[in-house]
């Protein structure tokens, strides 16, 4: 899917590039990475990168996150389009040495306004397991609210774990931005 690439103040976000996958296979290739995703196999291999850029890239606009300064790659973001075109669920995932240095929220952030101000998108569904509340404070930053709780199954975990939903509309969106 052809996606328009966004600039944020320290990030590139372009399209996939299969040049990625050995860097790919070394950031994903992390059980710490990969246990808060629902749809990601551990052990991550080549094969494994080689389905998400066959597969997967081109269903969902999906992004990949440089850094300006030098142009390394940090982690994915994507939007996976739902039943109505106007509805999308947001995912994304990084390198454990780039956490904490407020890469997501800058990327989802770019992503969101992206969706709402370009694509016409009018609901962005998404969420996170229980147990990685740091994504929960990206999306509670972003504007995002909680509507409820499910399970969802986790590939790692082999088994449906506690999940927390959380929605953003665009009157919602209009009014953060003011
Ligand atoms: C979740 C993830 C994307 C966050 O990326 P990140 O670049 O570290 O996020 P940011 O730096 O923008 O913000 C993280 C926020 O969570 C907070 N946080 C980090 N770890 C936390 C924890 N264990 N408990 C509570 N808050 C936590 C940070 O303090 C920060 O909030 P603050 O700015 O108010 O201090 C990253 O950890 C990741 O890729 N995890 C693996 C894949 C994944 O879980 N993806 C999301 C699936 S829903």
């Amino acid at each position: 899917m052809k996606i328009a690439s966004l600039s944020t103040a320290r990030l590139r976000l372009s399209a996939p590039d299969a040049r990625d996958i050995p860097e790919i296979v070394r950031l994903a290739n992390n059980i710490e990475v990969v246990r808060t995703l629902a749809r990601v196999p551990h052990p991550f291999g080549p094969e494994d990168a080689r389905y998400f850029l066959d597969e997967v890239v081109p269903k969902e606009p999906t992004w990949r996150i440089g850094r300006k300064s030098d142009g390394a790659l940090l982690g994915f973001v994507g939007l996976n389009p739902m039943e109505k075109p106007s509805v999308m669920e947001r995912g994304y995932w990084f390198g454990q040495e780039h956490w904490r240095q407020g890469y997501a929220t800058e990327a989802a952030r770019a992503v969101v306004d992206h969706a709402f101000s370009k694509l016409g998108v009018e609901t962005i569904v998404s969420g996170h397991f229980a147990m990685n509340p740091a994504s929960g404070r990206v999306l509670a930053k972003i504007g995002f609210r909680e509507t409820g709780r499910s399970k969802r199954f986790s590939q790692v975990a082999g088994e449906a774990l506690a999940h927390v939903d959380v929605v953003l509309e665009r009157s919602t969106w209009r009014g953060r931005a003011g």
